[in-house]
């Protein structure tokens, strides 16, 4: 095929099926309308996304950074893109420069991109001393095979929630992780479609040198979903086949996945983590890296604020209990406590709004939100209040945490 000709050529912003968590953040954050979704896929429209990359910085797992040169009037309609797999090859038409297509953009459209990205930072950052991440070594066409190796119930056994602590153990295959990457998972079988079951990404719970010291084994922490966002009966096809599994089963394995959501690693680091339900497992990661060097006195400060409806609905309660104060700040949230009033992680922050400003005044204190997506706001409503409280703009300090990579969120 003969590339066209220069000037008809465009840059199309596509998103990756194969690790999109499909957690709608994109769609929430585009100015313009130029991302929906079906059940399956989350697909960008051509003719209406202005790149302005106000989607970019937010997207957890990066699969918002996709794009390929198409000839201006062959581009990959919207029905294409819902019934990708898999990204199509990049072709030569990729090798040519097109960059200059922004600066043609109408002025309000530039504005929208200013506003967008100053308001993130620019585009996610890993902590300056963070280790490097390996991410993308296993694939849906290449993954990795894993044995499971423990699969218990964290909550109680009349909790309305079911959540376990999965292992699984990769052998004397290589599947290098760090605290706060996730991994993806391919249930068996096909879909309604008869096509392939999408895999499902899942944060690692465990540090980086295994769920037991030494092994090459990591931790999840998987909820059984028996209801979407809105409260609609949903199948949970990957959390339930998870929560099923049995020892000795095997899993495919893709990833890891991750390279912004790192913990610091210079002495003196502080962490303040925030989280609900499952988003804790990220939290667990990190907190059992520090607690297993505890001896090695490096780390700065531990605060945790975690939210769930009850003690017993708490994924790994019992150990946090056990954990000293002179090691970890912990404040937990509970929502639905019979004869108490609802409290959430919010309410906490703003409890503790002494020691949170400080916190998100200190430039060693890295900041990690995870969980539901509706806390996300209430926590920075709670910030935004306390600095005012406390003589500070929060809108200002904001785009300094996410400049210095302090600031990181991940809610679905
Ligand atoms: P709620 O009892 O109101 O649902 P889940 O158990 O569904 O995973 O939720 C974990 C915790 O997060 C629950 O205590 C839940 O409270 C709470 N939660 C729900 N919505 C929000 C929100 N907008 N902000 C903070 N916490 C929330």
């Amino acid at each position: 095929m003969n590339a066209p000709a220069e000037h008809d050529l465009a840059r199309q912003h596509l998103i990756d099926p194969e690790i999109c968590i499909r957690c709608n953040t994109c769609e929430e954050m585009c100015p313009v309308d130029a991302i929906t979704h079906d059940s399956m896929n989350y697909v960008v429209k051509f003719d209406v996304c202005n790149w302005c990359n106000a989607c970019i910085g937010p997207c957890p797992t990066g699969a918002i950074d996709n794009a390929r040169n198409v000839a201006r009037d062959r581009a990959y309609s919207l029905e294409e893109q819902l019934d990708w797999d898999v990204l199509p090859d990049e072709t030569e038409l990729d090798a040519i420069d097109v960059s200059g297509q922004e600066a043609s953009l109408p002025a309000e459209v530039r504005e929208i991109t200013e506003i967008a990205t100053a308001g993130q930072g620019g585009r996610a950052m890993a902590p300056w001393s963070a280790a490097h991440p390996y991410v993308n070594l296993y694939t849906v066409d290449n993954p990795v095979e894993a044995t499971v190796t423990g699969n218990y119930r964290l909550t109680a056994p009349d909790a309305s929630s079911d959540i376990h602590h999965i292992v699984l153990d990769f052998g004397a295959t290589p599947f290098p992780v760090l605290e706060g990457q996730s991994l993806g998972i391919i249930p068996p079988g096909t879909d309604a479609r008869g096509k392939a079951h999408l895999l499902r990404m899942y944060s690692i719970a465990s540090p980086r040198e295994g769920e037991r010291p030494q092994y090459n084994n990591v931790a999840l922490t998987v909820k059984r979903v028996k209801e979407d966002h809105d409260g609609q009966p949903a199948l949970g096809v990957a959390s339930n086949y998870l929560c099923d599994l049995k020892k000795g089963d095997k899993v495919k394995v893709t990833g890891p996945y991750g390279a912004t959501f790192l913990m610091p690693n210079h002495p003196g680091a502080s962490l303040m983590m925030i989280c609900t339900g499952t988003g804790s497992a990220p939290m667990r990661a990190m907190t059992e890296r520090r607690r297993r060097r505890r001896e090695l006195k490096e780390g700065g400060e531990l605060l945790l604020f975690f939210g769930a409806r009850a003690p017993e609905e708490l994924p790994y309660f019992g150990p946090l209990q056990k954990l000293p104060a002179d090691f970890i700040d912990m404040n937990l949230a509970f929502s639905r406590q019979p004869g108490q009033a609802k409290q959430y992680v919010q309410d906490l922050i703003r409890e503790r709004a002494d020691k949170v400003v400080d916190m998100l005044k200190d430039d060693n204190c890295y900041i990690y939100i995870c969980g539901l997506k509706g806390m996300e706001a209430g926590v920075l409503d709670a910030f935004r209040d306390i600095c005012r409280a406390h003589g500070e703009d929060w809108e200002q300090l904001q785009p300094q945490l996410l400049a210095k990579a302090r600031f990181h969120v991940e809610t679905y």
